[in-house]
């Protein structure tokens, strides 16, 4: 295993995740119960912005420091922006981009409980270092697939789990789809969120076709690309797949990534094409933007 999340810590595919995490963790809050916050593959809690990988792959500059300083954000930017701002700034200066499990862990109200899984021991040493004194975070050195057939569903009844692998393996969709359906099965009324990447080849289409196949309903895919869909290298786009997102939330995304896409969108000559369904879709000169109903009620 390869994958180092600090190359990539702050990047824009980060932003459309933690934007849409803190969103729906915001949702979850709005009932008095307790609820359960899983994440499959956690990564760290914290990326400081000095280390040599961050530095040397440099995403953050083109994601979260576009918008540090952005007057009147739409609201769901703007609580992840002050989340961003509470962990990660000091003296004025962001020195740190923090990852999912602190973003969901400054969510947490006292009865409400995060379940972090993390594979490489490495990650999940300075996991563990990082919250040891906060009962409400329990860390797991584990794989998040198995993990997450064996936990759910959390003694809560209610929750959000966040699957976000690092798609190194070739079979990653493969487990993936077989582990999420396993668990809507013995979980049907959890909130999943599922990140993956955009890149040309198509392999995100042919997710998105295998998931509706999957029969669970109530599936919503938020996507931003910011460059064009056929440029050949690297990462297009991310794309998040709720199952049962909370109500409203899709709304909520629809007017955060009009505005996030075309301030994230790369530097890149050609023109994007969005399908340009007025409402739920923007198009952009470079890239697109859609939250779309893949599976509706
Ligand atoms: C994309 S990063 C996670 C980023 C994090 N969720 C965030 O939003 O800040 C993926 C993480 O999964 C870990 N990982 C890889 N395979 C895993 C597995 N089978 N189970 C659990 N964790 C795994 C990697 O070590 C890496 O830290």
């Amino acid at each position: 295993m390869n994958y180092r999340h600090a190359y990539h810590a702050g990047n824009f595919a980060d932003v459309l995740k933690h934007v849409a995490l803190v969103a729906a963790l915001g949702h979850l809050a709005r009932k008095d119960s307790p609820y359960c916050y899983l994440d499959t593959h956690a990564g760290r809690g914290l990326y400081p912005l000095d280390a040599p990988e961050t530095q040397r792959a440099g995403e953050y500059r083109d994601g979260v420091l576009r918008l540090l300083d952005a007057e009147t954000p739409p609201p769901a930017v703007a609580r992840w922006l002050d989340l961003v701002r509470e962990l990660g700034v000091e003296d004025g200066r962001l020195r740190a981009y923090p990852g999912s499990p602190r973003f969901a862990a400054a969510c947490l109200r006292p009865d409400d409980r995060a379940v972090l899984c993390e594979l490489e021991a490495r990650e999940a040493d300075a996991l563990r270092a990082e919250f040891r004194g906060d009962a409400r975070v329990g860390v797991h050195a584990r794989d998040g697939y198995e993990a997450l057939l064996a936990l759910v569903p959390p003694r809560e009844k209610r929750g959000l789990v966040l699957v976000d692998p690092p798609y190194e393996q070739t079979d990653e969709f493969d487990r993936l789809i077989v582990s999420v359906a396993g668990a809507v099965k013995r979980w049907p009324t959890g909130v999943y969120a599922i990140w993956y990447p955009i890149k040309h080849g198509g392999a995100s289409d042919r997710f998105l076709i295998r998931m509706r196949a999957t029969g669970i309903r109530r599936q919503l895919v938020a996507e931003l690309t910011v460059k064009p869909d056929d440029s050949p290298l690297g990462l297009n786009g991310a794309g998040l797949l709720f199952v049962n997102p909370p109500w409203q939330l899709d709304a909520e995304l629809r007017s955060a990534l009009a505005w996030l896409q075309p301030r994230l969108a790369a530097a890149t000559a050609r023109t994007g094409g969005a399908g340009a369904n007025a409402a739920a879709t923007g198009a952009a000169p470079r890239g697109r933007w859609r939250v779309e109903w893949l599976v509706p009620e």
